[in-house]
C-alpha cells in the first residue's frame, strides 16, 4: 500500500514536469511595461493597456476586489513605428466589465511570461449624485515634467476620480524611433495605472498620421482614440481631436465624420432625459479657440471655432451654443488662461456680481502648461476684454462637479509650491441652449 501511494506521487509528479518542459519559454522580450488605464464604453469598465516587445500569445488581467482571483483576457495588436528603424511593439487591450461601482480593485496585467507589479484603482460610484474630482492639464513631455511629481502624489493619494491629459505627450512619441514614446509611457504609468488617463491628440502627435497616439492610447469608441465620449457623476464629457483641422494632409473624411458624431453627440447630450442625469457638458480638445498668447499664431487662427478658410466648413462654435455646452477646455499655449462666459468674442456674464452664474455662454479654459521642453509661453500685454485670469507658471487645473448646479476650477502653481493661483464656481440652476 505505501509503496503504492508513493509510486502514484511518483507519477503525478512527473506529469506536472512533461506539462512544464512542454510549455517553452521562448519570449525574449516579454515583461510588461507602460501599463494604464481607461474608462470603457460605461465608468464601470475599465480597460487596462501595456506594452511587451515581442509577442506573448496571450493578454490576461488578474485582479479583484482585495485579491487577484478574478481573470479576464483580451487582444493584443502590433504597432510599428513610421521611423527609420520601424521598432515593432505588442499592444495589449484587456477590458475589465461590469466591475462593482466605488470599489478598490487590485490587478497585474502580463501572460505567462511577464506579470506588470500590482496595482489598484477604485471605480466610480453609480449614478449621479456624487463629487468628481479630475485632474485636467496638457502639454507634458519627457522633458521638463514640472507638474509630474505634483500629480503623481495626487493620484497616489487617491484624489483623482480621472485624468484629462488634453493633447501634446511625450515631445513627441515618434521622436528616437519612438523610444520617447516608450519612456513617457513609462513616466505616467505612476499615475495613469491607477486613474483613468482620457487624452486627446495634440499637433505633437501628428507623425505617421498619428499612430503613436492611436496605437498607445484606448480611448471609447470606434474611432481609434481621436474623438470620444464618457458619463462620469454630473458631468458628460467630450474629447475631440482639433488637430483634424489643421492636418487636411491625412484627409477631410475624419474631419467630417467626426463633425456629424459630434453634432449627435451632443444633441443626444442635450435630450432632457439625459440632460437631467449628466447636465454638465464639459468638451475638451488640444487647440484653443481663444488666448491671447504674445507668440502663437494659433491664438489668430481660429480654424476649429470658424471653421476651415474660405467656406468656414465644420465650425464648432455654434455646436456649443446650439447644444448649451458649459464649459470648453484646451492647452496647447504652454500657460493657463480662463475667460468670461464667452461667444463669437464678446462676454455674455450670467450678471455684474456673478459672470459664472447661470452664464449666458460657454466658458473657456486653456491648461496647457504642465511642462516640457518647450517651457513657457507669455501672453500680449493688452488681453481682450473676455480675458479674465492668465498666468503662465507651470502647474496644472483641479476641477470639481459635486452636483448638478456646481462646478468648480482651481489652477494650481507648481513653481509656487503646489499654491492655488486662481479659482472659479460655475453655477447653473438650468442647463439648456444659450439664447444668443
Ligand atoms: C523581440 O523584441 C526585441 C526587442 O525589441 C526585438 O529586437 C526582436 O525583433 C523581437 N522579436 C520578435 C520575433 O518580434
Ligand atoms: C489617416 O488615418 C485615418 C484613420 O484615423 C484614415 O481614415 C486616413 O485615411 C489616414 N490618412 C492617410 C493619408 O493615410
Ligand atoms: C464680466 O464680469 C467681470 C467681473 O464682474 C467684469 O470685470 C467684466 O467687465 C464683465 N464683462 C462685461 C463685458 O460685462
Ligand atoms: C451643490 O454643491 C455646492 C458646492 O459644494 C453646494 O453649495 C450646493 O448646496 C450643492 N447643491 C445641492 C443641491 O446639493
Ligand atoms: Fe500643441
Amino acid at each position: 500500500m505505501k509503496s503504492y501511494i508513493h509510486l502514484s506521487y511518483f507519477c503525478v509528479l512527473l506529469a506536472k514536469i512533461n506539462i512544464i518542459t512542454a510549455q517553452k519559454y521562448d519570449c525574449g522580450y516579454c515583461q510588461p511595461e507602460q501599463v494604464h488605464i481607461a474608462f470603457g464604453s460605461k465608468s464601470n469598465d475599465i480597460v487596462v493597456t501595456w506594452t511587451t516587445f515581442n509577442d506573448t500569445h496571450e493578454s490576461r488581467v488578474q485582479y479583484g476586489a482585495g485579491a487577484l482571483d478574478e481573470e479576464a483576457s483580451g487582444g493584443r495588436s502590433r504597432f510599428v513605428d513610421g521611423g527609420r528603424l520601424r521598432r515593432s511593439m505588442w499592444i495589449h487591450r484587456v477590458t475589465l466589465a461590469d466591475l462593482r461601482y466605488d470599489t478598490k480593485y487590485v490587478y497585474h496585467a502580463g501572460s505567462v511570461y511577464g506579470w506588470s507589479e500590482k496595482f489598484s484603482f477604485k471605480t466610480p460610484p453609480r449614478g449621479d449624485q456624487w463629487l468628481v474630482r479630475a485632474a485636467i492639464y496638457g502639454d507634458m513631455g519627457n522633458k521638463n515634467a514640472h507638474s509630474l511629481s505634483y500629480l503623481q502624489d495626487e493620484a497616489e493619494r487617491g484624489h483623482f476620480d480621472v485624468i484629462l491629459h488634453v493633447g501634446d505627450f511625450a515631445y513627441d512619441m515618434d521622436t528616437d524611433n519612438a523610444l520617447v514614446g516608450d519612456e513617457f509611457m513609462r513616466q505616467i504609468q505612476p499615475l495613469a495605472a491607477l486613474v483613468p488617463y482620457m487624452t486627446c491628440p495634440g499637433n505633437h502627435e501628428a507623425a505617421y498620421n498619428f499612430s503613436n497616439y492611436r496605437s498607445r492610447f484606448s480611448m471609447p469608441g470606434p474611432y481609434e482614440s481621436m474623438f470620444y465620449s464618457f458619463d462620469l457623476g454630473p458631468v458628460h464629457f467630450v474629447s475631440i481631436s482639433t488637430e483634424y483641422y489643421y492636418f487636411l494632409e491625412f484627409g477631410l473624411k475624419m474631419l467630417s465624420t467626426q463633425f456629424q458624431w459630434l453634432d449627435r453627440d451632443l444633441r443626444e447630450a442635450n435630450k432632457p432625459e439625459n440632460r437631467a442625469r449628466h447636465p454638465w457638458i464639459i468638451l475638451y480638445g488640444h487647440r484653443p479657440m481663444y488666448c491671447s498668447n504674445s507668440d502663437d499664431i494659433d491664438c489668430s487662427v481660429e480654424y476649429t471655432r470658424k471653421g476651415l478658410p474660405l467656406f468656414g466648413a465644420f465650425s464648432l462654435e455654434p455646436l456649443l451654443q446650439q447644444y448649451g455646452v458649459d464649459v470648453v477646455i484646451w492647452a496647447h499655449e504652454h500657460s493657463y488662461e480662463r475667460t468670461w462666459p464667452l461667444y463669437d468674442s464678446k462676454v455674455y456674464n450670467g450678471s455684474v456680481d456673478q459672470p459664472y452664474r447661470n452664464p449666458g455662454a460657454p466658458v473657456h479654459i486653456v491648461t496647457g502648461s504642465a511642462g516640457c521642453q518647450e517651457e513657457t509661453n507669455k501672453f500680449k500685454p493688452a488681453p481682450a476684454e473676455w480675458s479674465a485670469f492668465r498666468n503662465s507658471d507651470y502647474g496644472y487645473t483641479r476641477f470639481l462637479a459635486p452636483n448638478h448646479t456646481h462646478i468648480y476650477f482651481e489652477q494650481v502653481d507648481v513653481e509656487k509650491g503646489g499654491e492655488v493661483i486662481d479659482s472659479v464656481w460655475v453655477v447653473k440652476d438650468a442647463h439648456r441652449p444659450y439664447n444668443i
